[in-house]
């Protein structure tokens, strides 16, 4: 499904692969974290697809969600695993389900915010049972304060016999980026967790990825590793445009769907936000958007809601407008 081979990342793969044996082997333990973060497109949910498809033995469950609105809700994260799950069998009270898992119907009897904690944790412990189980929580920067709150107990969650994956990019990306750094910590905290920072891919990686795809790539690799700065999502962008066409296209042709950041002065967008942004001005829909930049619906949502809040715009057409306006 990947056009480029996966590189590098081999240390971080491998002490995930460990840290599950260790789960896998003693449950009862207690969970174990990885924290992975990095700047937009360094390849977290790649280093995560490639641990869950490398687990020995697999994983007799997969709890895997993301921030699923362009508001964070209550319990985001617990509602799109939700969303996936048979909950038939679980012995939580149906009205609170009813309510962790968003639905429009729940009634509107109200639980306490502590006594919903504890219901969201139950009915993690409900889905995984005896395990072991992995859970993926991708883009933390991006889920609501509940969500978040959620994910850290059950960092600490005596016994809970899981391997919990996170991805976040750095909190300055966040709706709320002193919420988000404090959960950072605390999950970095938490007994056992394991914390792994993705930098740019080395030029020899850069260079391993173009030597799969051109038969001697050697004497441009180093300009490309440059003008990609090492960002694999803006590596992968470019072999998807130059595709068919010679070596020399890599070093010719402009990144694709860039706009220079010095057309947007006041406000500080990431690399994709920017390609959302020039998607929207092209009058793309989400589901356009996600097909054209291969990524989830629900990625493309959380990038226009942050692009809402940072260019102050009330609707989708004013952000378009804005972009328009500055380029
Ligand atoms: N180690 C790698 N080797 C080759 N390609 C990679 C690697 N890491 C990521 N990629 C490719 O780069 C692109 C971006 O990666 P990915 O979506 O994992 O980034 P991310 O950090 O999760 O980004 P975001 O912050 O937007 O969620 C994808 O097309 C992915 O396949
Ligand atoms: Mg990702």
């Amino acid at each position: 499904m990947n056009a480029v081979p996966m590189v590098g990342r081999a240390r971080e793969l491998g002490e995930i692969v460990r840290r599950w044996a260790h789960v896998a082997k003693r449950p009862r333990s207690g969970p174990s974290t990885v924290v992975i973060t990095g700047n937009a497109g360094m390849g977290k949910s790649r280093l995560v697809g490639a641990a869950l498809a490398g687990l020995h033995p697999q994983a007799r469950t997969v709890l895997a969600g993301a921030a699923r609105l362009h508001s964070p809700a209550p319990y985001d994260w617990l509602a799109a695993v939700l969303s996936d799950h048979d909950t038939t069998r679980l012995t939580v009270p149906a009205d609170g389900l009813a309510w962790l898992a968003q639905d429009p119907h729940a009634p509107s009897e109200r639980y306490a915010p502590d006594a919903l904690l504890r219901l969201a944790v139950r009915t993690v412990r409900g889905l995984i049972g005896d395990g072991p189980a992995v859970l993926v929580v991708e883009d933390l920067h991006a889920l609501d304060p509940a969500s978040l709150n959620l994910i850290g107990e059950l960092a600490g969650a005596p016994r809970l016999p899981a391997l919990i994956m996170i991805t976040s990019r750095p909190p300055d990306a966040a709706v709320s980026p002193q919420l988000v750094a404090r959960t950072l910590a605390r999950l970095s905290g938490a007994p056992g967790a394991i914390r792994q920072h993705l930098g740019p891919l080395s030029q020899e990686d850069v260079g391993q990825i173009l030597a799969e795809l051109y038969p001697d790539p050697g004497p441009v690799s180093a300009s490309i590793w440059e003008r990609t700065q090492g960002n694999p999502y803006w590596l992968s962008e470019l072999l998807a445009t130059t595709a068919g066409q010679s070596l020399d296209a890599l070093v010719s042709e402009p990144l694709p769907g860039y706009l220079p950041l010095s057309a947007l002065p006041e406000v500080d967008l990431t690399a994709r936000e920017l390609e959302v942004l020039e998607c929207l001005a092209a009058g793309m829909s989400n589901k356009q958007v996600a097909k054209s930049l291969e990524i989830s619906i629900r990625t493309v949502a959380v990038h226009v809601s942050s692009l809402l809040r940072k260019t102050g715009s009330s609707s989708r057409t004013e952000a378009a407008l804005w972009a328009v306006r500055r380029s």
